[in-house]
């Protein structure tokens, strides 16, 4: 198995996922939590694949990103998880275990410390190696009204893909 191979000859089905909905979860201090995400970026840098994902301040998934050095993306290829991805897009795991409350099943990770979502699809397991903050005056002024009206920016985690399969055949 060759990661970069598997993970770049998966780019069209990651990419056509993302915006209808991908599960981010991660562990941090024993708690594990999910949500939902729709905008990220693959790509090559430091002669790695690496997947970025994009967490505001204000989630409770932010609080474990900044805990833990690794992270799962899973990416449904049915319309299985489509209720759960609306719900874990919506709920916060600050007032619940969304995982038992939300029944997503899950499995352990194959590489790093963590879940990923059971029988779901394709599965992107990462270490973080950067992460940035977005900065507010270097962004361009439309999308800041668009998007930041409420100044709840995103943390740039770019991690490292350590894992690339499917676990739904
Ligand atoms: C389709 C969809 C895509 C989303 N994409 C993102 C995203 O990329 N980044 C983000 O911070 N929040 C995104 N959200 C919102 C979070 O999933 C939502 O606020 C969630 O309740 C946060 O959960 P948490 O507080 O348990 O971390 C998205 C929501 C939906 C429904």
């Amino acid at each position: 198995m060759s990661i970069r191979r598997d993970f770049f000859e998966n780019a069209t089905e990651l990419l056509t996922q993302l915006p209808r909905g991908a599960f981010l979860s991660v562990r941090a201090n024993g708690t594990a939590n999910t949500m939902t995400i729709g905008w990220g970026m693959m790509g090559f840098i430091w002669r790695k694949p690496i997947l970025m994902v994009m967490v505001r301040f204000s989630r409770h998934t932010y609080g474990l990103m900044e805990a833990s050095d690794t992270f799962t993306v899973s990416f449904p290829s049915s319309d299985g998880y489509k209720e759960m991805l609306a719900q874990a897009g919506k709920l916060s795991g600050r007032d619940m275990d969304k995982f038992r409350d939300l029944h997503i099943p899950i499995q352990e990770a194959q590489t790093v410390d963590g879940p990923v979502i059971d029988n779901c699809g394709l599965i992107i397991e990462c270490r973080t190696l950067y992460k940035q903050a977005m900065n507010p005056n270097d962004l361009d002024e439309e999308i800041r009204t668009n998007f930041y009206a409420d100044d709840d920016y995103h943390m740039l985690y770019y991690g490292e893909v350590l894992a690339c399969y499917h676990n739904d055949k």
